[in-house]
């Protein structure tokens, strides 16, 4: 069995423990492909920033891939341990320590791309604990525990899972007031879901929007007037290089397609958001760049006024099975996601927020097949979520939606007929929208991740909306 070093001292307590007990195990800087056992204990570091409790999902990542063939084919053990509260943040936790969350991402991933291996997630509460306390209670876990994949540990409580209760939203709670003079930042919502969440929010109440993305905006070139379909676009843009005596690739003319495609999508947004009294603007910027980020909330300050809210949308997927899944492939999903958020606090840290809203998924709560990156970041997206509503008090409404598979957006036809031939309903555009308005409006302030599916669509609308909680 490998350990890998918590760097507090508990790594090498453990392995003394399990020898006693008959299991052979070292404690190791990385983590041997040829290891049958992992037990990753980096979760339990001492953090001190933000980037140090980051680094740890990464290293979590990369232990994992360098096991993923082994217990793919013939099974093993990989547990990872965080310091979260022990209740996976629901009974509270550090703020650094929430951005470690994605651990729990990854073990319900692989729970699912290994189905030989046995896979836990243990958030084990800290507070009040020795090393040697803190041992004995992985070491019972892992030789005692039950068959859940998480697993949160407390100090004299008993153990705990996480369970997702169907809970209808109460339409006795009085409508929410919200701040129509206000600026609201939203990561990703000119184009998909987001888009259209916004345009039912714009209907149900007229706001100020702020709309960022990467694409840049341009004017649309004439001859592609009469284009009206992708195919239609790409036969104008191949006829018109071809009369040129120019050549093109085919990945460049899905390049040039995809980017008038964005143009037309964004500008139709912003005409629907305005044509329903809601003021709109775009900025074409990539939140995963810091500075710039920040020099355009500048921009976004000096001509709209101070930001209020935040709407973070932004997402991007890149699947592929932890065994194959480059550092590239993760580095882009899980960027857009967590530097993205984190970026959007720290440009905003003097910005009077009263709405801080985070599109998760239902990959976050149950892991996803190939989107190990996905589950994690927006994982993490839950768990910071937590934080800044405990930090930012009733002033602030905090959620985070863990949404199923919508009909649109990054569910594109390929992907559409995946998730229809499994038998998963997908949530359709209007219904998903209109569950966001609701919730932001009349939900309970208290229930931080919501999860919303599909599953018995056409039943009534709160029919698929599940709260967390945190028992045996
Ligand atoms: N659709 C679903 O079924 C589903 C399910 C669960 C969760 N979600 C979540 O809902 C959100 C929206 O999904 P969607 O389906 O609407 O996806 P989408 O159609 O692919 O839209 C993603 C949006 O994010 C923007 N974006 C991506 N990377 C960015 C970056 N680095 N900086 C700025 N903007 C960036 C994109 O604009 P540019 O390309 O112009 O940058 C685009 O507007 C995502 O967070 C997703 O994880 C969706």
């Amino acid at each position: 069995m490998a350990i890998t070093d918590d760097e507090t001292g508990i790594a090498p307590l453990l392995a003394d423990k399990l020898k006693t007990h008959g299991i052979q195990a070292e404690v190791v800087r990385s983590v041997p492909n040829h290891a049958s056992g992992v037990v990753f204990l980096g979760g339990l570091r001492s953090l001190t920033t933000e980037s140090e409790a980051l680094a740890v999902n990464y290293e979590a990542f990369a232990a994992a891939k360098s096991v993923a063939q082994q217990l793919t084919a013939r099974g093993g053990l990989f547990v990872t341990v965080q310091s979260t509260g022990g209740a996976f943040g629901l009974r509270g936790m550090g703020s650094q320590q929430a951005w470690t969350s994605g651990l729990s991402g990854l073990i319900k991933t692989a729970a699912l791309e290994w189905p030989k291996a046995s896979v836990k997630a243990i958030d084990l509460e800290m507070t009040g604990l020795t090393k040697e306390q803190a041992a004995d209670a992985i070491t019972a876990e892992l030789l005692w525990g039950g068959p859940e994949v998480e697993v949160g540990l407390r100090i004299n409580e008993p153990r705990v899972t996480v369970h997702a209760e169907p809970a209808s939203l109460s339409k006795s709670v009085s409508k929410r007031v919200l701040n129509q003079k206000g600026v609201i930042v939203v990561t990703g919502g000119a184009r998909g879901v987001t888009a259209a969440a916004l345009q039912a929010f714009a209907e149900a109440v007229p706001l100020r929007f702020v709309l960022l993305g990467r694409t840049a905006l341009t004017e649309e070139p004439a001859i592609f007037t009469h284009a009206n379909t992708e195919a239609e676009l790409r036969q104008t843009l191949f006829d018109s290089y071809k009369a040129n005596g120019q050549k093109m690739t085919p990945r460049e003319l899905s390049t040039r397609v995809q980017a008038i495609l964005a143009n037309r999508e964004i500008k139709e947004t912003l005409h629907t958001l305005k044509q329903l009294g809601s003021h709109a603007s775009y900025y074409a910027v990539d939140i995963q760049d810091q500075q710039a980020l920040a020099h355009t909330l500048s921009e976004v300050r000096r001509e709209w006024g101070q930001i209020t809210g935040i709407i973070h949308g932004a997402g991007v997927l890149a699947d592929k099975r932890i065994a194959d899944k480059t550092s590239e492939n993760f580095d882009l999903v899980f960027r857009t996601k967590v530097v993205g958020l984190s970026n959007l606090l720290a440009a905003t840290q003097q910005d009077p927020l009263d709405m801080l809203v985070l599109f998760s998924s239902i990959a976050a709560r149950l892991g996803n097949i190939g989107q190990c990156d996905y589950a994690m970041a927006n994982e993490i997206l839950n768990k910071i979520a937590v934080v800044q509503a405990s930090q930012r008090g009733a002033d602030c409404i905090v959620k985070s939606f863990n949404w199923g598979a919508w009909d649109g957006g990054m569910v594109t036809p390929s992907l559409r007929t995946h998730f229809t031939d499994r038998g998963v309903n997908l949530i359709p555009i209007e219904q998903g929208a209109r569950v966001f308005v609701e919730e932001l409006l009349f939900g309970d302030r208290e229930q931080i991740e919501v999860v919303i599916t599909g599953d018995r669509v056409g039943q009534g609308i709160w029919e698929d909306r599940y709260e967390l909680s945190a028992n045996c």
